[in-house]
């Protein structure tokens, strides 16, 4: 199926976990800096979600932003996803500030303690089956003044589809605070 193809029918399909390669490898580094992209976002002592945290390309570099009194939860639909993370970040000494949470594909069902100062979701939410339930459970995990960066890649969503999202956002109850640019896609930091 083409990309506009999955546009026009809204199917939607999941990057297999064996392309965590592609997610998660120096180039990218390269041309995605995560310290460019959420580290003006982020303090120590800051709890964050990752969704759709892949093979933690985030979350590792996260970990390191929030320093030792903060907490990454890493969420994603994937097993194979979440333990390619959790090895990455043992590997790196990482695995006490970062929590791995296995979603549903129609409900990320986290409990938190502490509601999170900042969430991510990069080139995750066109794989979702309904983005606008999604929306509507991601706003009650955001603290008031929390940020949410939202960053879609350009090849598979479309201008339309993006504004589609962004009124999902929007009626789920949050604000657009800035359309960032640079962060490697078509971005929008929401609150
Ligand atoms: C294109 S990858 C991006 C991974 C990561 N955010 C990154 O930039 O490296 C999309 C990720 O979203 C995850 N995903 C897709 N649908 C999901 C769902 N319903 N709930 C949680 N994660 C999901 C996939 O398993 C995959 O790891």
């Amino acid at each position: 199926m083409t990309d506009k193809q999955k546009n026009d029918s809204c199917d939607t399909y999941v990057c297999s976990y064996k392309m965590a390669f592609m997610l998660d490898n120096w180039f990218r580094k390269l041309l995605q800096n995560p310290a460019k992209i959420v580290g003006e976002y982020i303090n120590e002592g800051d709890t964050v979600i990752d969704f759709g945290c892949g093979p933690g390309f985030f979350s590792i570099a996260m970990a390191g932003m929030v320093g030792k009194q903060g907490k990454i939860i890493a969420a994603d639909l994937q097993v194979e996803m979440l333990e390619h993370a959790k090895r990455k970040a043992a590997a790196k000494n990482l695995s006490d500030r970062i929590e791995f949470h296995h979603c549903e594909k129609d409900r990320v069902g986290l409990e938190l303690t502490k509601k999170a100062d900042f969430m991510l979701a990069y080139y995750m939410i066109h794989e979702l089956p309904n983005p606008g339930a999604f929306f509507q459970e991601a706003r009650s995990f955001l603290k008031t003044g929390g940020k949410f960066l939202v960053v879609e890649p350009k090849w598979h969503v479309t201008r339309e589809k993006y504004q589609e999202m962004l009124g999902l956002a929007e009626n789920a109850g949050f604000s657009v605070l800035a359309f960032p640019k640079k962060k490697g896609g078509r971005s929008v930091l929401l609150t």
